[in-house]
């Protein structure tokens, strides 16, 4: 069985919507753990856009599962990684304006802030994974720097297969992505792998091997506010 880690950042995107007090991704959390995720994913952004320093703090008292906070190779990140002391950190590269993260680490540049960022965390036994893109450069990459998890991005395969018809792209990206776990995994590298995932292109990723968790997040949680509606409503109105 593939693990499931949910993110919850869009149900912080729901709340700041507001700058108000919720959705709580507390609350999120626990709801995800009941429900049986094996972990809880949150993004700390440079701009705060959805989870909040708050947020990590009280998560890494509540998550009783696995705690894997993303966030940028950059000092303010480290510091605060030090503080909350997840049971991962996910590096991943961030752009200011960016919608979702757009692409995986460059591993091959970079090297510096990566390692630095990679010592200090793996020696207070803080799990790093590094988000690169299925490609056996960013593999032999991710490995020289000293990884020992990896997460691969999807985003190729999930736009290639979001309007649900099989096409040369889909196929080229899902072969990229199985190709990606294989090597990965003859060099001993645990491997994730997320972005962009849904109910209906899941399936492929979830079935090769070499992936043992998958990260999603915002199509649980659309999903999550339309089969919540209805009852939301009834509830109003039972108030009325
Ligand atoms: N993995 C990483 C590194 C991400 O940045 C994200 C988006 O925050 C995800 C996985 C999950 O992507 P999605 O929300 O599209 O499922």
């Amino acid at each position: 069985m593939t693990l499931l880690s949910v993110n919850i950042d869009h149900i912080a995107t729901i709340r700041e919507a507001r700058r108000t007090n919720e959705p709580d991704p507390i609350t999120a959390a626990a709801i995800c753990e009941l429900a049986g995720a094996h972990g809880i994913t949150v993004h700390l952004r440079g701009d705060r856009r959805h989870i909040q320093h708050r947020d990590v703090k009280i998560l890494r008292e509540t998550v009783k599962t696995k705690l894997n906070i993303e966030m940028a190779a950059t000092k303010e990140m480290i510091g605060i990684a030090l503080e909350v002391v997840p049971d991962q950190v996910t590096l991943v590269p961030e752009l200011p304006g960016e919608i979702t993260t757009t692409g995986g680490l460059e591993c091959t540049r970079n090297q510096e802030a990566i390692t630095s960022a990679i010592k200090h965390l793996q020696s207070n036994n803080i799990n790093v994974s590094l988000f690169i893109d299925p490609a056996e450069s960013q593999i032999r990459a991710a490995l020289s720097l000293g990884a020992r998890t990896i997460e691969l991005n999807t985003a190729l395969y999930s736009d290639a297969t979001l309007r649900n018809r099989e096409t040369q792209q889909g196929t080229e990206a899902l072969a990229a992505v199985k190709q990606a776990a294989e090597l990965a995994q003859s060099k001993n590298i645990v491997v994730l792998a997320g972005h962009g995932l849904t109910y209906r292109n899941v399936r492929a990723i979830a079935d090769i091997p070499a992936i043992v968790e998958l990260n999603i997040g915002h199509n649980i949680i659309a999903r999550s506010a339309l089969v919540g509606l209805e009852r939301a409503v009834r509830e109003m109105l039972a108030l009325l």
